[in-house]
């Protein structure tokens, strides 16, 4: 898993060169491209030339020049807190919750700490590919429901509201959505399988009813979700020096943060984009 491109000119690079990086990405995963020096405005406009810039739902994760850009960080300026510390300690897909998720995601980091550096990565295509059949055929034609619900971080204004008003409005901004559990890659055609330990929390069968009892945790335990030692043999941690750009494929591969045992200042920018393919085949579709 991953490539590491050198000497691209993000703002500059072909149009060709930029459709051969996104082939790569799709294909190894994990492009990193070294040697960066973009300004904010600069990172949103790559994301801009790959496809569709999504901006985050919730303002509060937004840089306050560019809201296109979700800032995580733990560091306090004189302004106060930008962005959101704490961010994705959990295994997830970037936006599996909403409707329509974007194919990638963009990592830039700003302030790279020297220990706990990075972040793991699983292949769910690999992952599917390694199911035992039986799991397989249990997959075949479900769906799974996913809701930012368990990992909703409380917002600075939700201080002092009751717990249940909160809830409620998660429900009602972000439902729980439906998607298929496996998916075919729209652009290397193997099976995705799309559940998530932080955001799926339940599979359906086609006609609506629970799948069996279990299915999900046996899922979680054979891809390596539920593996709390990070020793799963699926489990890829990718480490990250200052002026790397991250892109990913936001299909393919879960992603969780890595665990930091102690404080160490660490920022990083992130654009999200949807390319030119739909996320799996007939979404948005009735
Ligand atoms: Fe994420």
């Amino acid at each position: 898993m991953g490539a590491a491109v050198e000497d691209l000119d993000p703002l500059n690079a072909p149009a060709a060169d930029l459709t051969e990086l996104k082939q790569l990405v799709y294909t190894h995963r994990i492009v990193v491209l070294k040697a960066q020096h973009l300004s904010s405005a600069d990172f949103v406009e790559f994301g801009r030339r790959l496809g569709e810039v999504e901006t985050y739902y919730q303002p509060m994760y937004h840089h306050p020049e560019h809201k296109e850009i979700f800032v995580s960080s733990n560091v306090k300026t004189d302004e106060g807190q930008v962005g959101v510390p704490q961010t994705g300690k959990f295994w997830h897909h970037d936006y599996s919750f909403m409707p329509r998720p974007f194919g990638l995601t963009l990592i830039y980091p700003q302030v790279v700490p020297q220990k706990n550096r990075g972040t793991f990565f699983i292949d769910m295509a690999k992952a599917y590919e390694n199911l035992p059949d039986g799991l397989k055929k249990e997959v075949a034609g479900t769906r799974s429901l996913n809701s930012v619900r368990r990992y909703f971080k409380i917002r600075p204004t939700d201080v002092y509201r009751p717990i249940s008003e909160v809830m409620a409005e998660i429900e009602r901004e972000t439902p729980a959505v439906s998607h298929p559990t496996v998916f075919p890659h729209p652009v290397t055609g193997e099976t995705v399988l799309y559940i998530s330990e932080a955001v799926t929390y339940r599979i359906e069968n086609a006609d609506g009813s629970p799948a069996r009892e279990g299915l999900l945790d046996d899922l979680f335990a054979a891809c390596g979700q539920a593996d709390t030692t990070f020793e799963h043999e699926n489990i890829h941690l990718q480490t990250f020096e200052k002026g790397d750009l991250l892109i990913w494929d936001n299909r393919a591969l879960v992603h969780r943060a890595l665990h930091t045992v102690s404080y160490e200042p660490t920022v990083s920018h992130r654009v999200t984009v949807h390319d030119e393919h739909p996320f799996y085949p007939g979404i948005g579709n009735a």
